[in-house]
């Protein structure tokens, strides 16, 4: 059918024709934003999922609601090789600024300036894109101690407080969280632990993959007490017809419940592959009703689609011991497994794979959900690696 006119959205970030199943997590992002801007305490978010699960379009779906409730709101996606003081500290630099400018009596805002100048030197940050303050004093003693964990709260206190007397709420909105290290991630938790003691209008939502939980875990045994993680998952059977069906009735095309069965049995409900499946099927369809035949016509463009693209960027970064482990880790099938069992495969003591293991978790590509327990970050990727690998051993 009419490509032109394709309703599905596979790709990283885009956004889905509709956001299906998300309901309650919207609405726990609703209370804490509500409850901030009234001076309550509550938790922070963390958003945690595999790849794909569409954690990147909640957190820009809420930072659309943060703006319509009134928040000045920075959206920054953390990635290896960039610290979090670097990549922050421009868009603080524009907040404050901006806060300056509106009116209003004291001078927090000033101070907040001063703060943020003092933290930049300490960190020996170079900022290209906006030339950071020459003219204004840092205020010495405040954020310069070159410690992240005292630096990033003082300069937190003084945004907040800056925030608090212009009568502003702010949302700081961090992606693939955890790419920060565990001093960052530690910086952040006692920054936010500042601002509930405070209750200063600063709120952190971020998103990261389910290492962030082991990650947060150590940099601060209370971090469960400043944050929530909710559990970004797969959609379920109900949920991810809905998510087919309901764009494509929009457009007056329907879907067989048989096809719609086949696209959940292959996609497991991972939104990024109901995606594609969609698409392609759309695609590939003749008329409507969209049959089972026409998905099945669909999937091996769809198979090769992801080979090529989505799998192959993860499996292109990886070296051939890292290949190998991954390799094993598929061939005891879906799910998580024990260490010891890749171990056996491998023909490895455990403690030999340790280097690997751990190089794979800083990568992204697994993480343990239980202790001695891996499973990959990616939907499907047990599958991938057989095809990518066929003779293995
Ligand atoms: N609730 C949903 N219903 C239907 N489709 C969705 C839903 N959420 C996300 N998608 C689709 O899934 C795909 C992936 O979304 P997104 O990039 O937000 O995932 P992610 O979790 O951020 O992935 P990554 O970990 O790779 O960054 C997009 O094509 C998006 O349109
Ligand atoms: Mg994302």
């Amino acid at each position: 059918m009419d490509p032109f006119s394709n309703p599905f959205s596979p790709g990283a970030g885009a956004p889905p024709p509709e956001l299906v199943g998300r309901g309650s997590i919207l609405q726990e992002a609703a209370i804490l934003l509500g409850r901030i801007k009234r001076k309550r305490p509550e938790k922070s978010m963390l958003l945690t999922g595999l790849r794909g699960v569409g954690k990147t379009v909640l957190l820009n779906e809420i930072e659309h609601k943060a703006r319509e409730e009134g928040y000045r709101t920075i959206f920054i996606e953390a990635h290896e090789g960039k610290s979090l003081g670097a990549l922050i500290a421009p868009h603080l630099w524009k907040l404050l600024f901006e806060l300056d400018r509106m009116a209003g009596l004291g001078n927090k805002v000033k101070r907040g300036l001063s703060v943020l100048r003092s933290f930049i030197s300490a960190l020996k940050i170079t900022v290209n894109d906006v030339t950071i303050g020459l003219d204004i004093e840092p205020e010495r003693g405040a954020a310069d101690s070159g410690d992240l964990e005292i630096d990033l709260p003082n300069l937190f206190v003084a945004l907040g407080e800056a925030a608090e007397e212009r009568k502003n709420y702010i949302a700081i909105f961090i992606d693939e969280i955890q790419y920060f290290n565990q001093k960052e991630l530690g910086a952040l938790i006692m920054a936010m632990h500042k601002m509930q003691q405070r209750q200063l209008p600063l709120v952190l939502l971020g998103a990261g993959l389910p290492t962030l939980l082991g990650l947060a875990g150590d940099s601060k045994s209370y971090a469960e007490r400043l944050f929530n993680f909710p559990d970004i998952g797969a959609l379920s059977e109900s949920d991810a017809a809905k998510a087919l069906n309901d764009p494509a009735k929009a457009a007056g095309i329907i879907f067989e419940s048989v096809a719609l069965a086949e696209i959940y049995r292959l996609t497991k409900g991972y939104p990024y592959f109901l995606q594609e499946w969609g698409y392609q099927s759309w695609n590939h369809a003749l008329k409507s009703p969209i049959t089972i035949e026409f998905v099945q016509n669909a999937t091996q463009t769809v198979i090769q689609r992801l080979d090529k693209n989505f799998f192959r960027v993860r499996f292109d970064r990886l070296v051939p011991s890292e290949k190998n482990f991954l390799r094993a880790m598929a061939e005891l099938g879906p799910g998580s497994h024990r260490t010891g069992n890749i171990a056996d495969i491998l023909n490895s003591k455990i403690s030999s794979l340790a280097p690997v293991r751990a190089k794979l978790i800083k990568k992204g590509m697994i993480y343990s959900p239980a202790h001695g327990e891996l499973a990959f970050t990616v939907p499907l990727f047990n599958e991938f690696m057989i095809r990518a690998i066929p003779n293995f051993i």
